[in-house]
């Protein structure tokens, strides 16, 4: 009946998640589908969840001396730019500089297309926007082919995004970044810093039930996608700290024992009750953390700001 191979990426990734002996795991990047992008908007918007205003309080705070630190022509680039509502202060302080000479080039990088629309529409009349949907690295890659000579790259990349790579792949990650960079080219990384675990749990577990919808959510999708027949009231989210590790982590409990089958993955899954899967890691910095991830790849710190609010470090990074 599962004779034949799984069809595309998401299914062998599944497979692999699901099938291996020990913790079961499913990658961070498939909770974002349409209906995992909706609820994650809404996350942001939960009082429990602190760090997408605190990430844009910070940009908007800081946005005029993030401009006046980098002298020259600058082209934006983003990476994981989403709509771009956080760029707007940068936007504007830039077109500021430029006044009627030139204008904003800003280059929005995101995997999804319905993002970089919305991102078009939305910041059309602060600049050109040249929407790239690719991931990161081949995006930034573009944007630096077309750099005319006497340009410098601010690239933004917010959000703490970088938290939820496993911190040898963050590393291995900037540097990467700054292999496709220039010395004097900066780097705007938004990261939030570890704080009391009962503020962290809170966010990661809101009373409303949003974050649990999101994480659960990725069940759906692979019911949706793969053919899958995922009972999700079977299973329940939950949020964890691991102290040592600085990070939360996301799982799935299994709440009875069961069997999942999952068709285009080719996937018969035997789950005892309170076995997990582990969906998302999500860590946390100390502000010394950052700086010294930052130089391991290349880049020294130009500033760190910090919001009092909700401990969140917004780190202007210069490429040596
Ligand atoms: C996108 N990323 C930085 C979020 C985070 O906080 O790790 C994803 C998220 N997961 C649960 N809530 C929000």
């Amino acid at each position: 009946m599962y004779a034949q191979a799984p069809e595309n990426e998401f299914a062998r990734d599944v497979r692999e998640g699901l099938a291996r002996d020990g913790q079961k795991t499913l990658s961070c990047r498939y909770l974002y589908d349409p209906v995992g992008s909706a609820l994650f908007d809404a996350i942001t918007c939960l009082a429990e969840y602190g760090l997408t205003r605190a990430d844009a309080r910070l940009v908007e705070c800081h946005a005029a001396e993030i401009i006046a630190r980098i002298p020259g022509h600058i082209l934006l680039a983003e990476l994981g730019s989403g709509s771009g509502a956080k760029t707007r202060p940068i936007m504007l302080r830039l077109g500021e500089r430029l006044g009627r000479r030139r204008k904003v080039i800003y280059y929005p990088i995101d995997v999804s297309g319905a993002a970089l629309e919305r991102c078009a529409r939305e910041l059309a009349s602060l600049g050109t926007i040249v929407p790239l949907e690719t991931d990161y690295l081949e995006g930034l890659e573009r944007v630096a082919e077309q750099r005319s000579p006497g340009e410098t790259l601010l690239v933004l990349f917010l959000g703490s995004t970088i938290g939820n790579f496993e911190p040898e792949e963050a590393a291995d990650f900037l540097a990467a970044v700054r292999s496709r960079l220039s010395p004097g080219d900066a780097l705007l990384l938004g990261t939030d810093l570890v704080k009391p675990a009962a503020q962290m749990l809170l966010a990661y577990d809101d009373p409303a039930g949003v974050t649990a919808a999101f994480n659960l959510n990725l069940l759906g999708r692979i019911n949706r996608e793969l053919d899958g027949d995922f009972d999700l009231r079977q299973f329940e989210h939950v949020a964890r700290y691991d102290g040592a590790a600085q990070r939360i982590e996301m799982h799935l409990r299994s709440r009875s024992d069961q069997v999942v089958t999952i068709g285009k993955a080719a996937l018969v899954i035997e789950f005892a009750a309170g076995e997990t899967i582990w969906t998302e890691s999500s860590h946390k910095f100390r502000p010394e953390q950052i700086v010294a991830l930052a130089c391991a790849a290349g880049f020294r710190l130009e500033r760190q700001w910090i919001d009092c609010e909700w401990p969140f470090a917004e780190s202007l990074l210069r490429a040596q």
